[in-house]
């Protein structure tokens, strides 16, 4: 089942990457979250090799092609996870695709096809980047760390929108990006190249293959309050362990 999620993920990338110059008009979806055409093509990809591949497993995809049915096997599917940056050209999105059994993470997989980088875990046998292993940051204090985080669609009409805590972060630590991937943001944290990620109102297909990188390469992820957090909770903190609790301590002040 790895096998077969690197190498969808591999192909919704390539489809990704062909689209890229020639479909960039955003579409509203709702009152304030966009789509484009790709999302909904690189979903149909997935979701109909998951069909032929799995046909009893499963599977919650963002763009609503997913299958209700009664398994121990479900896939949470983000066809592209930063639309708002590939209709801009901004180079930074991702492919995010995870599988849960009997409620359970059991695989991840990132990809990212611009830079050819493709993040994946599978529960208690780590997490990897390529052929490199991964392994969460050691940097040991908030104050010298540098952090990412997102917003959602619709910051303008509603104060649950992460801006004080934005601010008061961005003053405790050495910064703050918000790139606009939360699964990539959170594959960076696995990676070392970010020390931690926290976001609000974010849905299950966006951080669960995400959450599973972060755990395998040494990491912690929790809700806001330090509890366990589970792809449903939309609430996240994810950090190389070793920062956890004070980035916990700054968002509750
Ligand atoms: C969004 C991205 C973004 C996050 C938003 C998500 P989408 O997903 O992950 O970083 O801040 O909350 O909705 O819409 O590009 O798949
Ligand atoms: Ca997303
Ligand atoms: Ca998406």
């Amino acid at each position: 089942m790895l096998s077969f999620a690197i190498e969808t993920a591999r192909s919704a990338g390539a489809l990704l990457l062909a689209g890229l110059e020639r479909h960039r008009s955003l579409e509203l979806k709702s009152a304030y979250e966009v789509v484009t055409e790709v999302d909904r093509e690189s979903e149909a990809l997935i979701v109909s090799a998951i069909r032929h591949a799995f046909p009893n497993h499963a599977i919650l995809a963002e763009e609503g092609g997913g299958i209700e049915r009664t398994s121990p096997f479900l896939w949470l599917i983000d066809p592209l996870d930063g639309t708002n940056n590939y209709a801009h050209g901004f180079p930074f999105f991702a492919v995010s695709i995870a599988l849960m059994e009997d409620g359970e993470l059991r695989l991840g997989v990132v990809f990212d096809p611009l830079r050819d980088e493709l993040f994946f875990a599978e529960r208690g046998a780590g997490a990897w980047r390529n052929d490199q292993r991964l392994h969460v940051s050691d940097t040991p204090a908030l104050a010298a760390s540098l952090v990412s985080t997102g917003f959602p669609y619709d910051f303008a009409t509603t104060t649950d929108n992460n801006a004080r805590q934005f601010t008061r972060i961005q003053a405790r630590t050495q910064g703050v990006r918000r790139a606009g991937s939360a699964a990539l943001d959170l594959a960076y944290v696995a990676s070392g190249r970010l020390d931690a990620h926290w976001e609000l109102r974010l849905k299950p297909w966006d951080t669960a293959a995400g959450a599973l990188l972060v755990l395998e390469a040494g990491g912690r992820v929790s809700d806001w309050h330090g509890q366990p957090w589970n792809p449903w909770n939309d609430r996240l903190v994810a950090s190389n362990g070793r920062i956890h609790d004070e980035l916990i301590a700054v968002l509750a002040e």
